[in-house]
């Protein structure tokens, strides 16, 4: 909690400057401006002096490249501030980029990072299988990759950093599952299901994680899948954008719902698909029930949408904390260390942490080291006890949560 402090600490202290007048950094290879609430981190920048109170962590300073995917998405303008910081503020140089959801030039950035001569690269794929020849160039080049929340197919990825992605999932399905009392009440229940970015190696984990809490009851008849669109290959979002989920949802809607059906409950894997889904039922919807609506990741507008009663819960992923796990998991690459569970023993984090080397394979038979975070369930109900309270979100003058970053 410490390093989280003050890293939010720092964060803070960013904002004050660029209130004081300092421009925030305009991002050239993303044409998506961050949310206003958010730090321009410091993008596709030349490396910086690495000028710094902490002492380097070696004689000779070292690079790190940070390549995210996109700004248009909240929760990625987040992970690129705490990691750009948390490098940092531990004496390194770093380089980040956002490639604005676009693989090719994501493979551009990585690649301008190795030619600046990076000695590590923290990478959170936008398509965890279009990277082969950048990852193939690292490989060659002897740079350590960690894959960040997302799995890179590809066997040169040292390690991977994450949250328990399934878990999510299942928080979501059994969230319904509760919210409905499934195992009590005697229905049935309409539900649907959208889920995210097929070419995102998490989706389909999230999805089989709510899927498979919930298929008994599908199973049973208690639970109804009126469009019977009960596969990922049905219901993913392309990119996890808002519109695409708002056209399938209003589609569904019309073609299911438009004769008076009620529907119960809508499972979205994440906060901007929720968005959408959110929209089309305000919009498209007749029945005046309220919808249970699932999310993920405590985007502003959603945590805006529980308090109102709109959206149901989202699953908070402490990014500060996924920051935390990979720069103490840099730290000891670059130091040469062998790295195993005992990373773990060894930081003395204050939250959970699972060392996993089963769950995530890079190619068939090929698991992936990982270190694995421990996400959780934000309600109206609890949103200040477990976001304000260990200082991720402040409440606003309105009464909604803001970003302390913002
Ligand atoms: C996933 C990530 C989620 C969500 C989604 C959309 O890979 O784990 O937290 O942000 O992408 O960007």
């Amino acid at each position: 909690m410490k390093k989280v402090l003050a890293l939010i600490l720092a964060l803070c202290m960013c904002l004050c400057l660029a209130a004081c007048g300092e421009k925030p950094a305009e991002n050239p290879s993303d044409s998506n401006p961050a949310p206003a609430a958010t730090p321009a981190p410091a993008e596709n920048k030349a490396p910086s002096d690495g000028k710094t109170d902490e002492p380097a962590p070696t004689d000779e300073q070292k690079t790190v490249g940070i390549a995210m995917p996109t700004q248009a998405l909240e929760r990625w303008n987040r992970d690129g501030a705490y990691l750009d910081e948390q490098f940092k503020a531990a004496g390194y140089e770093t380089i980040v980029t956002y490639s604005d959801n676009k693989s090719e030039q994501q493979v551009n950035d990585i690649q301008n990072m190795l030619a600046q001569g990076v000695d590590l690269l923290v990478i959170a794929a936008i398509d965890g299988n279009a990277l082969n020849t950048v990852m193939n160039d690292a490989g060659a080049a002897d740079v350590p990759v960690i894959a960040y929340d997302r799995l890179i197919m590809n066997d040169n990825t040292s390690y991977y950093v994450s949250f328990d992605n399934y878990t999510v999932g299942v928080l979501q399905g059994t969230y319904v599952k509760e919210a409905l009392d499934l195992d009590n009440a005697a229905g049935p229940f309409n539900i649907e299901f959208t889920g995210g970015d097929p070419a995102d190696n998490n989706a389909p984990f999230f999805f089989n994680g709510a899927m498979d809490t919930l298929k008994p009851y599908i199973d049973s008849g208690k639970l109804i899948v009126v469009s019977g669109q009960t596969e990922f290959s049905a219901v993913g979002t392309e990119q996890w954008q808002t519109d695409v989920a708002l056209d399938r949802a209003q589609n569904v809607l019309a073609s299911y719902y438009a004769d008076g059906t009620v529907l119960d409950a809508w499972v979205c894997s994440n906060d901007s698909t929720s968005l959408g889904v959110t929209q089309a039922i305000e919009s498209d919807y007749a029945g005046d029930n309220s919808v249970i609506i699932t999310g993920q990741d405590g985007d502003v507008a959603n945590l805006r949408n529980i308090k109102d009663g709109k959206q149901s819960m989202t699953v908070y992923k402490a990014v500060a904390n996924e920051a935390v796990v990979t720069l103490d998991l840099a730290k000891a690459i670059l130091n040469g260390e062998t790295v195993d569970e005992g990373l773990i023993a060894a930081s003395g984090w204050d939250f959970d942490c699972a060392y996993d080397v089963e769950s995530y394979e890079t190619s068939a038979g090929n698991a992936c080291p990982s270190f694995l975070l421990v996400p959780d369930v934000v309600t109206a109900d609890n949103m200040e006890e477990k976001l304000v309270t260990p200082g991720y979100y402040v409440v606003g003058t309105d009464g909604y949560l803001e970003a302390t970053n913002g």
